[in-house]
């Protein structure tokens, strides 16, 4: 049987998203955002997320089921929040039961990875990807699809959570990585000389759970201007991303930098790379805004590739996984 349309499901965190990816390329795609349901909480309260991901999710399948036919399901497996994980898992396979069609478990980092493919221009392979979203900052050397070597990644905090905790010590509303840019948008960025952690060391591990305390402390002077740290701070996160992944394009001789993840949408990240790399010869690649954050197109695109070459769920079994390598 050949697969052309395939409904992509992503319930992994605070996004219940839906997507259909064929043959001719995306064909619909849906996100609804648990935003407001978590605000009022200051960050995602994992159960409330899985409740309301039960509430959404099925209508938005219709909506596509409605239109379009569908050949195949793939659903995020993991990593994410397990009660989150499993309402995608469960209906994936149970409408891959009903339909009598394959289903896909998916990881969500490679969909983000993928996600640079979605529009033109693409990359092409070998390329180094900065994979920074709220969950991790790893840097990537990537040979082809299923084909990744870890060159390194934070020992703490990814840097996504690093705004996001940062933006909360500085009492913005969540999601404080959106919050904390638009602040930033407004200050000097060398206001405040902000470390740039494991950058005098060789190697690619990151950390940033360090700059919490750099910015609590700039923070306890009242007097202080707040759009000044927040733009320091953003500038030493991206700062230190770009230093590592500087020397992971020299130490692999790739040409081809991908930024992919929640944090890929940060305007400064996007001009200081372009600044650092244009006259290097090297082109920068990121999804557009809407497909760095979670999304089903990324879950819909990357299934279609894998169907493609023949992979499938084994089994009817459900299975979730809040932690998995790529
Ligand atoms: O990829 P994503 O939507 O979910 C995970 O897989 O974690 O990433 C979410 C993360 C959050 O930490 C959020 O604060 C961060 O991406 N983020 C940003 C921006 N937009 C989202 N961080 C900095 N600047 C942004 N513009
Ligand atoms: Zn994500």
């Amino acid at each position: 049987m050949t697969i052309n349309h395939v409904l992509g499901i992503e319930t992994s965190c605070d996004e219940t998203a839906v997507a259909l990816y064929s043959n001719s390329g995306l064909i619909a795609h849906h996100v609804y955002s648990q935003i407001p349901l978590h605000r009022e909480w200051g960050g995602v309260v994992p159960e409330l997320a899985s409740r309301d991901h039960v509430r959404k999710l099925l209508p938005l399948v219709n909506q596509i089921k409605e239109q379009y036919p569908i050949d195949a399901i793939a659903y995020t497996q993991g990593p994410g929040l397990i009660g989150a994980l499993l309402v995608g898992a469960s209906l994936a396979k149970t409408l891959g039961f009903a339909w009598r069609i394959p289903t896909l478990g998916v990881h969500h980092m490679e969909a983000h990875l993928m996600a640079v493919m979605l529009d033109e221009p693409k990359p092409t392979f070998p390329f180094v990807a900065l994979l920074i979203s709220g969950g991790h900052s790893q840097i990537v050397y990537v040979e082809q699809l299923g084909h990744y070597q870890l060159l390194g990644e934070s020992i703490d905090d990814a840097a996504g959570e690093a705004f996001d905790k940062t933006a909360k010590l500085m009492g913005l509303p969540y999601p404080g990585g959106p919050e904390l840019a638009k602040l930033a948008a407004q200050g000097d960025a060398n206001a405040f000389d902000f470390p740039r952690p494991m950058c005098n060391r060789p190697g690619f591990s990151m950390s940033f759970s360090g700059l919490k305390t750099a910015v609590r402390t700039a923070l306890q002077d009242d007097a202080v201007n707040k759009a000044d740290v927040a733009a320091s701070f953003q500038a030493a996160v991206v700062d230190t991303l770009l230093i590592k992944a500087k020397r992971a394009l020299q130490q692999t001789n790739a040409t081809r930098l991908v930024m992919v993840g929640g944090v890929s949408a940060n305007q400064y990240l996007r001009e200081e790379a372009a600044k650092r790399f244009s006259t290097q010869g090297v082109d920068v690649f990121y999804p557009k805004k809407e497909f760095c954050t979670d999304n089903g197109a990324m879950v819909a695109y990357l299934g279609w590739l894998k169907f493609q070459q023949g992979q499938c769920d084994a089994d009817l079994a459900i299975r979730v996984k809040t932690r998995c390598e790529m």
